[in-house]
């Protein structure tokens, strides 16, 4: 298992970390978005949203478990699983399938139980004040090993 942590000292911060994760995403990646509410997952997933090239702002809606945009090389699933009542409702959402066609991003995974597919990229976002957050990288499974390796900073 392998690791990268970033500060975040506002939304923007945290916003462009998401858009290099977007950029160096392809079909089948599975992004998985944990903490608080509040701490910034959505932020996140907006960022990830502009590296895939999407112009529509992301949103998480109370109503719609997932939605869809279209970017221009690439599909984004968003799901919010805040509000999942019965993880076996995730069964329901065909998440393999859905992510072997574009890039699926998730929030609230831990709603689902093991219902997660094993192999991802997951992404802890926690409060360090108002302002600013820890962000926490982690990857399981080799495809999200080499993108650990890109989100490193150079020295
Ligand atoms: N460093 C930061 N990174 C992300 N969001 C931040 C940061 N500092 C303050 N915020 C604020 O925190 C809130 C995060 O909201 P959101 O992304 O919807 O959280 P979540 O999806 O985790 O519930 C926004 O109002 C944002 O402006
Ligand atoms: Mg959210």
């Amino acid at each position: 298992m392998s690791g990268v942590r970033l500060h975040s000292r506002g939304p923007s911060g945290t916003r462009r970390f998401g858009e290099r994760i977007g950029r160096l995403l392809r079909a089948g990646d599975v992004v998985l978005l944990s903490g608080e509410l509040g701490a910034g997952k959505t932020v996140l997933a907006q960022g990830v949203g502009r590296g895939m090239g999407i112009e529509d702002q992301i949103k998480s809606s109370s109503f719609v478990i997932m939605n869809e945009y279209q970017g221009p090389a690439l599909r984004l699933y968003h799901a919010d699983l805040y509000r999942l009542e019965d993880p076996e409702q995730v069964a329901e959402l065909a998440l393999d399938e859905l992510a072997a066609s574009g890039v699926l991003c998730i929030e609230w995974p831990e709603r689902a139980g093991a219902e997660m597919p094993p192999e991802h990229l997951r992404i802890v976002l926690a409060y360090d004040g108002a302002k600013a957050r820890e962000i926490d990288v982690i990857a399981s499974g080799e495809r999200y090993e080499a993108i650990v390796r890109k989100l490193r900073p150079r020295r």
